[in-house]
């Protein structure tokens, strides 16, 4: 049985093929970010102009390269929220449309759900099996959450234990790397040039709220780090790449990983007991800095880390066909397209 996923909620045109066993046949990304680079963030009516383009073609791509005819399908998973809605929409009406017209199932698909499951795809073969119980870290462009996945009877429900209280990591990620003068998005940037700094140069505190609460908050770090780079003299410094503007990389980062594992640490130890594994995903999770120091943290505590392979870190339609295979059987999935609605902003257990 095959799985078509689509995705269109933000700057990547994605679509993909997965077996029913997570196999991932073929995983197809159009990334527009040249086209928005020069705006320094994503221009949505740029963005759904860009998926009306790209989408059919990929599709048609996905197939053939997966071997696989429209009519080998078993049904359409599609991201339905949250996202940039006119974006959301050309993925949705596609998918509809196919779903009609094969008469098979099309399962709507939360974004956030989609990263949650990915640190089980493997770059080759079936999926990792899904324990009964894991958290999951998913820090991206647009969301930094902790979520407690679990699997009963062949569903799994997903449930929100954090959200930032303002910015997500990625977005500080991505402004700080513009006030250093760094072309959007600055994560990527941020990553290489920290790579031969000293994270200790700049001290950056964690921040804590006054009701204890395991939430995350950015937005002080980024306000902190852009008067830093300002005093210091590293604002638009980006071209001569300096040691002090690597010292300064890799110590905001640094800060960004303190407080993820601060949180993280606090939110496992809460329930009735710990869970064994620990998925990071999302498109921070390509950190190098980060991966690794998730990782270390999983080895002190015998937790197992199932870090999404980098290719399923930034948007994906594999993730999304995965996450909709996590919704039960095929064969037992509504058939009826017209209930699937795309919606900008969507909380998890809606799709
Ligand atoms: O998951 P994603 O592709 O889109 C959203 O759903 O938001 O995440 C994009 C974010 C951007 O903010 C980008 O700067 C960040 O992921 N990112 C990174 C790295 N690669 C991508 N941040 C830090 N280090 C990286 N290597
Ligand atoms: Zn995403």
């Amino acid at each position: 049985m095959w799985m078509l996923g689509i995705e269109t909620s933000c700057d990547e045109t994605s679509v993909a093929v997965l077996r029913d066993d997570g196999t991932v046949t073929s995983n197809l990304i159009a990334s527009q970010i040249a086209r928005h680079q020069p705006f320094g963030g994503v221009v949505p009516e740029i963005a759904s102009r860009e998926h009306l383009q790209h989408l059919m073609p990929l599709m048609e791509q996905a197939l053939s390269g997966a071997g696989v005819k429209l009519a080998d399908l078993g049904a359409v998973s599609v991201t339905s929220g949250p996202g940039l809605i006119g974006a959301l929409l050309v993925g949705v009406a596609a998918a509809q449309g196919l779903a009609y017209g094969l008469r098979i199932p099309l399962v709507p698909v939360n974004h956030l759900a989609g990263h949650a499951f990915s640190g089980y795809l493997q770059p080759e073969g079936p999926a990792l099996p899904l324990p009964p119980r894991f958290l999951s870290l998913v820090v991206s462009g647009g969301h930094s959450s902790v979520y407690d996945v679990r699997k009963e009877n062949g569903a799994a429900t997903v449930t929100m234990l954090n959200r930032t209280r303002d910015d997500a990591a990625g977005e500080i990620f991505d402004k700080v790397a513009k006030v250093l003068g760094l072309s959007y998005p600055g994560g990527p940037h941020i990553d290489r040039l920290s790579q031969h700094g000293d994270p200790e140069r700049f001290r950056f505190p964690i921040p804590q709220f006054k009701d204890d609460s395991a939430d995350f908050s950015f937005s002080g770090l980024k306000a902190t780090a852009i008067r830093v780079a300002r005093e210091q003299g590293l604002a638009n410094s980006a071209a001569t790449e300096s040691q002090e503007l690597s010292d300064f990389c890799a110590s905001f980062q640094k800060a960004i990983g303190d407080q993820i594992l601060d949180r993280l640490t606090r939110l496992w130890t809460q329930g009735p007991e710990c869970p064994a594994e620990l998925c990071f995903a999302g498109g921070v999770a390509a950190n190098n800095s980060l991966r690794a120091r998730v990782a270390e943290w999983c080895a002190v505590r015998g937790v197992t880390p199932r870090i999404a392979q980098r290719r399923y870190c930034t948007d994906n339609a594999a993730m999304i066909a995965f996450a909709g295979l996590q919704k039960g059987r095929i064969e037992e999935m509504d058939a009826d397209v017209t209930r699937v609605r795309a919606a900008g902003r969507m909380p998890l257990g809606v799709a």
